[in-house]
């Protein structure tokens, strides 16, 4: 979606539709009261006679308003106060979806102008351009981009002065580019596992390196992952006749030699459960077992667009877990990169295994911080459900940066516990770690394990289990947590 910023008066702007905020007390705002005079007081008949009601998340379509230059005139309501991140996000979802017409081809707002608890025009700007043009993706098969169906439809920010029309351009720029982050994570997540394979995964690799200079890309073969003893990643795609890949990016922009932040991406193309088989409910869910790594493909391309002074990584181990004669059984012990051996209990914990040969190959960067981003544990959807991400860390300053990143973004994550009684309930007699941690705690036994594996640098794991996609009805990536981690590596640039 196109997305510009210019001074001009609401009144006498030509639009297909002027989206206006408008609050549920009684009085109008500076532009409402001026858009009542022109149209013979047409906003105060429609709260008299209850259709105007400005409450939070609800919103009115006025045709033909007379006296006005724009075809269509929304109004949508933003509640009794001064909203706060999440329901600035609401109102422009709302806005979004109620503009959602083929025939509106130009959308004009003063949507940036609202007085917000918190934020300014810059950062009303960046969100309402990232959610309507998250908002106009549509999944297209064969389309191999995640423009949206309405791609054409444009969206102008109107300011009132000089100095927001250039806060709302930088907003703008960065709220683009987080869509374009996003929306490439939905994508990749919604494609069926039959052709979003490790192969498919390591191609889309290549491409990002040659169509941005800024990136190079790396993807090791598993005759090369063998070489290097990554015993505990081949373990898991052992049953599988689709090949494995660890694909590496790296994204330079940093002027001067510094440490690389490196991302890893849970890469699961199809996650069975292997021998200790999934149930058939929903099982086609497990497509969406690569969103960690997805996300990852979403934050390169943002950061090609966005150019920041920094230096990242994105490492995604890829795999298929199948069942089949060669896979690996429960009880099988494995060796991994780091020479720890492993006792597999559990086929279905699998995203681990490949995590923890990912996770020592990124010590090869000397990376500032390491974060890694998995559909982890069905335990973190128990205990946190489908609002916030599962936050594990080794460093509590790194902790609270990423759970600040999460709050400015409206894409939220909260704190669990990597406590030495946790990590205690990974004993085997077998081998030096099993890779379940019997009842209880999964999410938290899962990060333990993880933990044993990051001990020379500083880092945070990520369970996005319950946030990557949405059931049901929505059946969808979303995309998370690529917002977080934007908002949290744009920090660092500054
Ligand atoms: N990919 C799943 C986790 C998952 C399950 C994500 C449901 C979203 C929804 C992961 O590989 C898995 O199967 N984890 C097991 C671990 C268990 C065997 C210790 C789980 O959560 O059941
Ligand atoms: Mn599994
Ligand atoms: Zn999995």
């Amino acid at each position: 979606m196109e997305v510009s910023a210019r001074l001009a008066e609401p009144l006498t702007i030509k639009t297909d539709c002027l989206i206006v905020p408008i609050s549920e007390e009684g009085k109008l705002n500076k532009t409402t009261v001026l858009i009542d005079k022109a149209t013979g007081g047409l906003l105060t008949r429609c709260r008299d006679n209850g259709d105007l009601s400005g409450k939070f998340g609800s919103s009115l379509m006025l045709h033909e308003p007379r006296g006005l230059s724009a075809k269509r005139l929304l109004l949508v309501g933003t509640g009794k106060s001064a909203p706060n991140v999440e329901q600035f996000i609401k109102i422009c979802r709302a806005a979004a979806k109620a503009s959602a017409n083929k025939a509106i081809k130009t959308i004009t707002t003063t949507l940036t102008q609202i007085k917000l608890d918190g934020h300014d025009s810059q950062w009303a700007a960046r969100q309402l351009s990232q959610q309507f043009s998250e908002a106009r993706y549509k999944f297209k098969k064969n389309s191999g981009s995640a423009s949206g169906n309405n791609a054409r439809q444009k969206l102008v920010l109107l300011c009132a002065d000089r100095k927001s029309l250039q806060a709302n351009k930088a907003g703008i720029k960065l709220g683009g580019a987080t869509a374009t982050g996003v929306n490439r994570a939905r994508y990749l997540g919604d494609l069926p596992g039959n052709i979003c394979t490790p192969a498919y995964l390591a191609s889309q690799a290549r491409a990002m390196g040659r169509k941005h200079p800024a990136i190079s890309t790396k993807v090791l073969s598993e005759k090369q992952m063998l070489e290097l003893g990554m015993g505990s990643l081949l373990s898991v795609s052992a049953g599988s006749k689709q090949p494995a890949y660890l694909i590496a990016m790296a994204y330079k922009g940093a002027a001067k030699p510094v440490k690389p932040i490196v991302l890893v991406g849970k890469g699961v193309t199809f996650d069975s459960g292997g021998i200790s088989l999934k149930p058939g409910a929903k099982m086609d869910e497990m497509k969406y077992d690569m969103c960690g790594a997805a996300s990852v493909f979403g934050v390169m391309e943002s950061l090609a667009q966005i150019k920041p002074k920094l230096n990242v990584v994105g490492l995604v181990p890829s795999v298929e877990n199948m069942p089949s004669s060669t896979a690996t059984k429960p009880g099988d012990v494995v060796t991994s990169m780091s020479g720890k051996t492993i006792e597999v209990l559990n086929t279905d914990a699998e995203g681990r295994l490949i995590l923890c040969d990912a996770l020592t190959y990124a010590a090869r960067y000397k990376p500032d911080t390491v974060i890694d981003i998995a559909t982890l544990t069905g335990a973190c959807v128990m205990a946190l459900g489908h609002y916030a991400t599962g936050l594990f860390s080794n460093d509590q300053g790194l902790a609270d940066e990423l759970l600040n990143a999460g709050l400015r973004a409206g894409d939220r994550a909260w704190q669990m516990p990597l406590w030495e009684e946790y990590d205690a309930q990974l004993k085997s007699n077998f081998a030096d770690i099993p890779n379940i941690g019997g009842a209880g705690g999964g999410s938290i036994t899962a990060a333990c394990f993880l933990g044993r594996f990051t001990k020379d640098y500083r880092w945070a794991h990520m369970d996005i289990a319950g946030t990557a996609w949405n059931s049901g009805g929505p059946k969808g990536a979303t995309g998370r947590p690529v917002p977080l981690l934007l908002d949290y590596l744009l920090s660092l640039a500054k």
